[in-house]
């Protein structure tokens, strides 16, 4: 028969690797017919003052080993359930997806930061304007095409309530509540009743500007654009202003840029012109100033309106204005690296 020592022995000695292990330990140290147990059977042939001390020891063992075989079981099943379960620690983690700035939000900064960085302040308005806003005070003709029901969306068949179709709204805003120097740029979503087609949304983004003070003149205008045209499109961009019609400016004027593909020399984009229209603009006319509460003897103005989409699609070379509506994220992460 093994002495308590040879079994402590053994038990120090076993390796528990895997649940065979473990159950020939749990046969060998712990089952009724384990070798402490046979040892304890044989405690009526110790003699009677050492029986005490032997039972003891006996036990002691025993402890020890049941606590050790607890431990390395629950050792075994936790390594179990790491491989087997849910969780596996060992696993490459899954890469989170991390957002993108959209391409028109990166651009409409972009924007913003070139005219403050020459003085002008961005302000934002309300999408739901009143008729007031949208057209009277900026000179629109009663009958003017803009404020038919085919162009504008308005709200509950209310002819006075409609979503602003252009950004001109917050120059009337800015010019009620505030008298010149006015120095503003105004970002903003504006929408129209139109048919969705490559080159056309009935929701896109503007930004508006608006410059009043003593002695403002066309070739202050021009010089603010030219520098907006070279730092948004390069130092070799050239403009050109073309005359045009807005009800709210007197001269109105179009503004071209040179193309930045083809370099002016013509390409599909410039549709072969070696130019492409960025913005409307021209001097605020006097009637404007005075809807809203300005002195039209004392002070002038110009005030310009771009399309964000029409500069996102020249910028990244993209010819379809519905990418930047579906947010297929395959399409906005590409432009990521640009917001960085
Ligand atoms: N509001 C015009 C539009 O939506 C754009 C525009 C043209 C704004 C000329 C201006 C401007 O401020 O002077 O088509």
């Amino acid at each position: 028969m093994k002495t308590i020592e040879e079994i402590r022995g053994e038990i120090e000695q076993f390796k528990i690797d895997n649940n065979e292990a473990l159950e020939n330990f749990r046969l060998q140290f712990l089952s009724k017919k384990s070798d402490l147990q046979t040892l304890l059977s044989e405690i009526k042939n110790i003699p009677a003052e050492e029986r005490k001390s032997f039972g003891q020891k006996v036990n002691v063992l025993k402890q020890q080993a049941q606590s050790f075989f607890d431990e390395q079981k629950k050792r075994l099943e936790d390594s179990v359930s790491y491989s087997r379960g849910t969780i596996d620690v060992t696993c490459p983690a899954t890469a989170m997806e991390i957002g993108a700035r959209h391409p028109i939000s990166i651009v409409m900064d972009e924007v913003c930061t070139i005219f403050e960085k020459i003085g002008f302040t961005a302000v934002t308005g309300p999408d739901i304007e009143d008729d007031w806003h949208i057209f009277t005070a900026l000179n629109f003709p009663e009958e003017h095409p803009a404020r038919d029901m085919q162009d504008t969306f308005f709200i509950d068949q209310n002819p006075d309530i409609a979503l602003r179709t252009h950004t001109s709204t917050l120059q009337v805003r800015t010019m009620e509540r505030h008298q010149p120097p006015i120095r503003v740029i105004c970002p903003g979503r504006v929408f129209r009743n139109e048919a969705i087609t490559s080159r056309a949304h009935c929701i896109f983004h503007q930004l508006e500007g608006l410059y009043i003070d003593q002695n403002v003149s066309f070739a202050d205008m021009k010089q603010t654009l030219m520098f907006f045209a070279k730092k948004m499109f390069g130092e070799n961009t050239r403009i050109r202003l073309r005359p045009s019609y807005f009800p709210f400016t007197e001269t109105s004027a179009e503004m071209d840029v040179s193309c930045n593909i083809c370099g002016g020399k013509g390409c599909a984009l410039c549709k072969h012109t070696g130019w492409v229209e960025i913005l409307g603009c021209g001097m605020v006319d006097p009637n404007v100033l005075e809807n809203c509460g300005i002195d039209s003897n004392k002070y002038t103005g110009f005030a310009f309106g771009l399309g964000i989409e029409r500069m996102t699609m020249l910028k990244y070379k993209t010819n379809d204005i519905r990418l930047y509506f579906e947010n297929d994220v395959r399409f906005i992460q590409q432009f990521a690296s640009s917001a960085l």
